[in-house]
């Protein structure tokens, strides 16, 4: 039976499948959290790397014909050699940079994202692309993932720590903010509350499905499954896996 692998470092990736079930909802997905390993934000490419690739091979055992790194951290560590090295479709995460470049009205534009996304190179190469367009600030969203894993999504706790990294991006100016990290879209309820009805994020997800829809119509990969649903697996206690599943 074909499935589609998606996994992520814990359960953000959550957030993507979320937005490809909504356009490919006959699908038989597998979703892996590597919580044994959860946050991937501050570990080496090569750490990351390592764990895309045991990740991968337990998902194509598992009869895996595509895999999305829902991951903004894996896609930029890993996803290169992950397409060199096998021969199935691999979809990963954009930084949201190009729409919210033409989105900005006030020409900056913040982007929240963990340190492993915020200095690879893939990150640092869409950005050069619109530095003379807009002005970027960017911050490291720090314990966000864990707020996430840890489902603190409400409390006065939770505003602070959010609060600590998305101010500086709004005192820069930015009315545009770029969700780099498939962890915070779970923060962005609180994050409306406490900012201006004027300040617009964006989610990379939804053009995610669209890209694997098309990526698996172009690859001749079957588009319905006689058994739909979600499998959900993980490297380490599951209760914040299966209760944000119920959310999505
Ligand atoms: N959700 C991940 C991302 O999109 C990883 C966060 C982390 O483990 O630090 O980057």
């Amino acid at each position: 039976m074909a499935s589609i692998g998606v996994f992520d470092s814990g359960s953000g990736g959550l957030s993507v499948l979320r937005e490809i079930r909504k356009i490919l909802p006959d699908e038989r997905y597998i979703y892996f959290s590597d919580n044994a390993y959860c946050p991937y934000g501050e570990k080496t490419a090569e750490f990351v790397t390592a764990r895309s690739r045991a990740i991968t091979d337990l998902l194509l055992s598992k009869g895996c014909r595509a895999v999305v790194v829902a991951c903004n951290t894996a896609t930029a560590a890993a996803i290169a050699e992950l397409r060199l090295s096998y021969d199935i479709p691999f979809v990963g995460m954009e930084p949201a940079v190009k729409p919210a470049a033409s989105g900005t009205r006030s020409g900056v534009v913040g982007v929240l994202a963990t340190a492993g996304t915020l200095k690879a190179s893939k990150y640092q190469n869409t950005k050069e692309q619109y530095a003379d367009a807009v002005h970027i600030e960017e911050r490291v969203g720090q314990g966000f993932v864990e707020l996430v894993e840890n489902l603190d999504l409400e409390s006065p706790h939770a505003e602070c720590i959010v609060r600590a990294s998305l101010q500086p991006l709004l005192d820069a100016g930015a009315d545009t903010i770029v969700l780099g990290c498939t962890h915070y879209p779970f923060l962005l309820p609180l994050m409306r509350r406490i900012t201006s009805p004027d300040i617009h994020f964006i989610d990379p997800a939804p053009a995610v499905a669209r890209r694997l829809a098309d990526v698996l119509k172009m690859s001749g990969i079957p588009l319905t499954d006689n058994n739909p649903g979600v499998e959900l697996l993980s490297s380490g206690p599951d209760d914040t896996l299966k209760k944000l599943f119920k959310l999505i």
